[in-house]
């Protein structure tokens, strides 16, 4: 495995993302985990990130020099670089002007990570500072133009430093380095695969439950389900997990979900009902915010009741994924624990004095839905767009009633029906239906109808920071509304969101 100490960068998730599409494992770590949890690590390389600070900055995150005589392949990225030659006594220059964008790199020998960079080749900078003078024993490997060390090493001792960034996609041989690190360099093995992770998750949850019962809330969604699948392999019969309906599900969501994981996969599931305490909750509340406490409080309240009835259990699980868990611990994230905010639950495992069981901890999103395929769920749970907690509460802007859900629901429906058959489900980050607050005047036949609005959204996105309105083929825009217009009650007009985010934002509330 590899160890990647986060120094801050912008760019971390993404070196462990090359790492394991190398399929090694690795984790990323802040600068102040010591020697001794290292050499309990026992990782085959290190890879210290690049980081926004400057090692001149008194709050510059540092890492305990030992590292570098531990006889351990490492490689350093930008700040990575530069701490390392500045704690092996090598100087680095101050700089006020930052070097941003693409430069031309030369390797000097063409061998160790550089045995593929055979010609000049782009490279991605954005540094400040640079190397003046190297430590004993250094070599530049490398330059640029502006940079005449852009790359050092010390050859016998496997440490090396570049001055760019071979992770992100401007440096297009940046995968072959990263290659030559792990294979030749640190001699890593091709064995991160999702067959093997689930194997070792199986029998960690094996060994972490014994024979204790286990909850999972389900959202439907494929972390939770994913969850559920490798909690009910390895636990069998201790696990229930509960489903709260919460009347702000899509069309047939709920019996969609029993069908796959009750009846296919027989995991026990508790539903539990609880439309009337939701829509009574909200009665009257318009305010976004206001609604997403509300529905996060009801339930809360609701996924509690129902775990205090079954007795014996000393395990919450969750469906927390690696992201949330690097934001946890990140060098200047601090030590807030993020629980998902849709399933606030966070308050429970106290109260019920719980033990957390987060079995994908360690994973990325497209890893989860690599283990789901390996655990046997369909493709349509694997594939779901991300659905927001508290559901089609903040898609029906304004008041939410019955019939105004009912009304968006089957807009919905049609909306997702007409993107699957486009086969453009899978390339958009989320496509749904939007019903407004207003009503608009329409005629259909030789009458005058007064109806609701309707607004469509489809978005490409990698991660929801950002987003970008979708061009979906006027034909298809075409027959959704002409659908939804004709087939549902209650809707006269739609209309197409063209704004992207920022400044707008994927929901509408
Ligand atoms: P925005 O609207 O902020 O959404 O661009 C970014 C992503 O987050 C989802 N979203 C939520 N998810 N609870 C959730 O679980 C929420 O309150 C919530 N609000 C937005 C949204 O669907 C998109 O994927």
């Amino acid at each position: 495995m590899i160890l990647i100490v986060d120094f801050g960068s912008q760019y971390n998730q993404l070196i462990a993302r090359r790492v394991r599409a190398q399929r090694v494992f690795c984790q990323i770590v802040p600068p102040t985990i010591t020697k001794q949890e290292i050499i309990n690590a026992a990782p085959n390389g290190i890879i210290l990130s690049g980081g926004p600070a400057s090692i001149y900055d008194q709050k510059s995150p540092k890492i305990d020099p030992a590292l570098f005589s531990m006889g351990i392949p490492v490689l350093g990225i930008c700040y990575g670089m530069q701490f390392m030659v500045s704690a092996l006594g090598g100087k680095v220059n101050r700089s006020k002007k930052r070097e941003y964008g693409f430069a031309q790199f030369s390797a000097r020998k063409t061998e160790n990570i550089f045995a593929d960079i055979t010609k000049p080749t782009q490279c991605w900078m954005s540094h400040g500072d640079s190397v003046k003078t190297l430590p004993r024993g250094f070599v530049i490997t490398g330059a640029t133009d502006n940079t005449p060390k852009a790359a050092v090493a010390h050859i016998k001792k496997r440490l090396f430093g570049v001055q760019f960034h071979p992770e992100v996609e401007h440096t297009p041989l940046g995968k072959k380095i990263l290659r030559r690190f792990l294979f030749d360099v640190c001699d890593c093995k091709r064995n991160w695969t999702m067959r093997s992770f689930a194997e070792n998750a199986i029998a960690d949850i094996q060994d972490q439950l014994g024979p204790d019962k286990v909850i999972l809330g389900l959202s439907g969604g494929v972390d939770s389900s994913v969850t559920a699948l490798l909690l009910h392999r390895a636990v069998g019969k201790q696990l229930t997990c509960i489903f709260v309906d919460n009347g702000l599900l899509r069309l047939n969501e709920a019996q969609k979900l029993k069908q796959t994981l009750t009846h296919k996969l027989k995991i026990k599931i508790r539903f539990v009902s609880a439309k009337r305490k939701f829509l009574t909750a909200l009665s009257g509340v318009t305010d976004p915010e206001t609604k997403r406490k509300i529905i996060g409080n009801v339930f809360m309240k609701v996924f509690e009741a129902e775990a205090q009835k079954i007795k014996g259990v000393s395990f919450l699980a969750q469906g927390t994924l690696y992201p949330d868990v690097i934001e946890s611990i990140s060098a200047f994230g601090g030590p807030t624990a993020v629980i998902k905010s849709h399933h606030n639950v966070g308050g429970l495992p106290r109260k019920m004095k719980l033990k957390l069981v987060e079995p994908l901890r360690y994973l990325f999103k497209d890893e989860v839905r690599k283990l789901g395929k390996a655990l046997g769920l369909s493709d349509e749970l694997i594939w779901r767009q991300p659905f927001p907690g508290p559901g089609l509460g903040i898609r029906v802007v304004g008041e939410i009633t019955a019939k105004r859900l009912t009304i968006l629901r089957e807009a919905d429906d049609i909306l997702l029906a007409e993107i699957k058959a486009a086969g453009l489900y899978k390339k958009l980050w989320q496509s749904f239906a939007v019903l407004l607050p207003f009503k608009s005047v329409g005629v259909m036949g030789d009458k005058r109808t007064y109806e609701h609005i309707l607004a469509l959204r489809a978005v490409t996105s990698s991660d929801a920071m950002t987003a970008d309105w979708a061009r979906l083929p006027q034909p298809l825009l075409a027959r959704i509304s002409n659908r939804i217009i004709n087939e549902v009650n209650g809707i006269n007009r739609v209309v197409y969101d063209i704004s992207s985010k920022p400044p707008g934002t994927i929901e509408w509330e």
